[in-house]
């Protein structure tokens, strides 16, 4: 569908909004394995997304109506696998400058890419990556914002939050879809045209704790340590009392503080 809703150049003039789907990425993922002539920046948004994926094999709930779930079709092929943390850093800032515009102060970046309110996670990122040899071909960026729902389940009721919780009212969520996909435009042409640096200084200024000393846990044991960098591959470097120690995904839990 071509819409006129959006003033961007290519995310989301194909938008394609389904009533419910297991998962927007897989949905979009099997669109680009059937090899259906799909434009970049094709968007799919889904106002019940039923079985939604989160990172490491989690699952992504959502209230069906009250929040975003989508995902956008990107040809990175500018990008190697090696910096393919880039465009999550992109992305992530991206979501952090829109929804500045809806909240204000008191968001952060989550290493690698969640979206937080204080100590809350508001929004999720699964980028999934088609290569071709060592290029990256295709990429689904798949988004959830927690937008207007306003309870959640007892086992993430700690630990997840909702822009209505912060607001006190609701946000429309073509709005904000359209002020993500423009931001979200706007960093992946930057990216493009090979400006790392400032993406890189934006998503470190934007970092939760960073530079702040806070509680860690790895194989069960708690330490205390300080985010001193990310590096381009998207790796964690923390100041430890053993010294400098640069972690991988998922090989450090944060603890709440
Ligand atoms: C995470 O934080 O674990 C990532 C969550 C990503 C959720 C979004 S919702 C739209 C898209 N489709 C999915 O199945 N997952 C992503």
């Amino acid at each position: 569908m071509q819409n006129n809703t959006f003033s961007t150049l290519f995310v989301g003039q194909n938008l394609i909004k389904l009533l419910a789907v297991d998962s927007t990425n897989s949905f979009l993922k099997r669109m680009v394995s059937n090899s259906e002539p799909l434009p970049e920046g094709t968007v799919i948004m889904a106002e019940n997304q039923y079985s939604g994926r989160g990172q490491v094999e989690s699952t992504w709930h959502a209230e069906p109506g009250k929040n975003l779930t989508f995902s956008i079709l990107l040809n990175p092929s500018f990008l190697s696998i090696q910096q393919q943390f880039t465009l999550n850093m992109a992305i992530s800032v991206a979501i952090h400058r829109a929804l500045k515009n809806f909240i204000g102060e008191g968001l952060t970046i989550k290493w690698p890419n969640d979206i937080y309110y204080k100590d809350k996670k508001i929004g999720g990122v699964l980028i999934e990556n088609i290569l071709s040899g060592s290029r990256i071909k295709a990429c689904i960026v798949g988004i959830g914002i927690n937008v207007n729902q306003e309870v959640f389940d007892d086992h993430l009721n700690d630990r997840a939050g909702s822009i209505f919780q912060i607001l006190h009212e609701n946000v429309n969520l073509i709005s904000l879809l359209v002020e993500i996909c423009s931001h979200i435009e706007a960093a992946y042409l930057k990216l493009r045209a090979g400006n790392y640096i400032t993406l890189r200084e934006e998503y470190l200024n934007f970092l939760y704790r960073f530079n702040v000393k806070a509680n860690y846990r790895q194989n069960g044991e708690i330490f205390e340590a300080r985010i001193v960098n990310v590096s381009e591959q998207g790796f964690l470097s923390m100041e430890t009392e053993n010294g400098l120690m640069t972690y991988n995904f998922k090989e450090i839990e944060f603890s709440q503080p």
